[in-house]
């Protein structure tokens, strides 16, 4: 069997012009949604994901706040900053970058976002909400996951899930979100026992660990949709000119799990593209909560 490409990056493509179509109109009655993007200090992948956020933000026709601000700023003066976006009414979506150097407490900043403008889905009342099957805003990551599974599927209920990895931004929201479309799912970590084992049960894998091609094409049940979040890059050998090549990876190892899997997302061009798609989309979402 080889498996259907789950074409993320064409799929975010369809959301941000939705999205864009939809700033239009909201902006042609007066109102222009924003999103502001918080940043602490030089973490280079972190760099690279703001800056691409902002240039999509502009790009659907949004306003695009970037607040950069050095390694050592204080917890004083970030959770400073956040109260001014909150405060402001030009502001509609609050998107503070983890993760934020040690000597800065995450949960409390998280916390001091005003929860309508959380499009990160990361305070407890959006937490709390999604767990109890409330409207809520839902993390990014998770919800265009659970969009490409829908949009494969149709329904999911009754299927079997495995989620590889119990992270507050991926893992145990996205359990929240296939248990809300009726999954029987299954979290399974660093610590779980006869971890193939449980994986070759699933007819869905979602995998989100940080371990580059951790999953390898024997754990997935034949016919399985693999949902890859990991985005990992690895050495690759030697350029011509001497110089160090990297590649990007997921958290499974595509060939042997694409020989195997009824559907599955590649890295790049699968979960990426549609986790700045659905932080679009949420941002329009609170903009019209906000506007009525
Ligand atoms: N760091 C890695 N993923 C995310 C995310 O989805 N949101 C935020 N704020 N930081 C992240």
């Amino acid at each position: 069997m080889t498996a259907t490409i789950i074409d993320g990056k064409a799929f975010a493509a369809r959301i941000r012009e939705q999205v864009a179509t939809e700033v239009a109109r909201i902006k042609a009655a007066g109102v222009t949604p924003g999103l502001a993007v918080v940043l602490v200090g030089e973490d280079p992948a972190s760099a690279v994901y703001v800056r691409n956020k902002g240039k999509q933000t502009v790009e659907v026709g949004m306003e695009s706040f970037e607040h950069r601000l050095p390694a050592d700023t204080s917890e004083a003066d970030l959770l400073a900053l956040i109260a001014q976006l909150n405060a402001d009414p030009a502001v509609h979506g609050i998107l503070c970058q983890l993760p934020l150097p040690d000597h800065i407490d995450a949960d409390k900043v998280l916390a001091a976002i005003d929860p309508a403008k959380d499009v990160d889905g990361f305070h407890i009342s959006n937490v709390g909400l999604l767990a109890t099957g409330q409207k809520a805003m839902v993390p990014c990551t998770p919800l265009g996951c659970l969009m490409m599974l829908r949009d494969h599927h149709g329904s999911l209920s009754g299927m079997d899930a495995v989620v590889l990895g119990r992270s507050n931004i991926v893992g145990k929201p996205m359990a929240q979100l296939l248990l809300g479309d009726s999954c029987t799912v299954t979290i399974a970590h660093s610590r779980t026992r006869d971890l193939a084992d449980v994986v070759r049960r699933a007819d869905i894998v979602v995998a989100a660990v940080g371990r580059p091609q951790m999953v390898p094409g024997d754990w997935i049940k034949p016919g399985a949709t693999v949902i890859d979040v990991g985005i990992n890059r690895i050495d690759a050998g030697i350029k011509d000119d001497g110089t160090p090549r990297t590649r990007l990876v997921g958290d499974v190892d595509f060939d042997s799990c694409a020989a195997v899997a009824g559907a599955i997302t590649p890295v790049p061009g699968g979960v990426g593209p549609m986790t700045i798609a659905c932080l679009l989309a949420n941002t329009l979402t609170a903009c019209c909560r906000a506007h009525g």
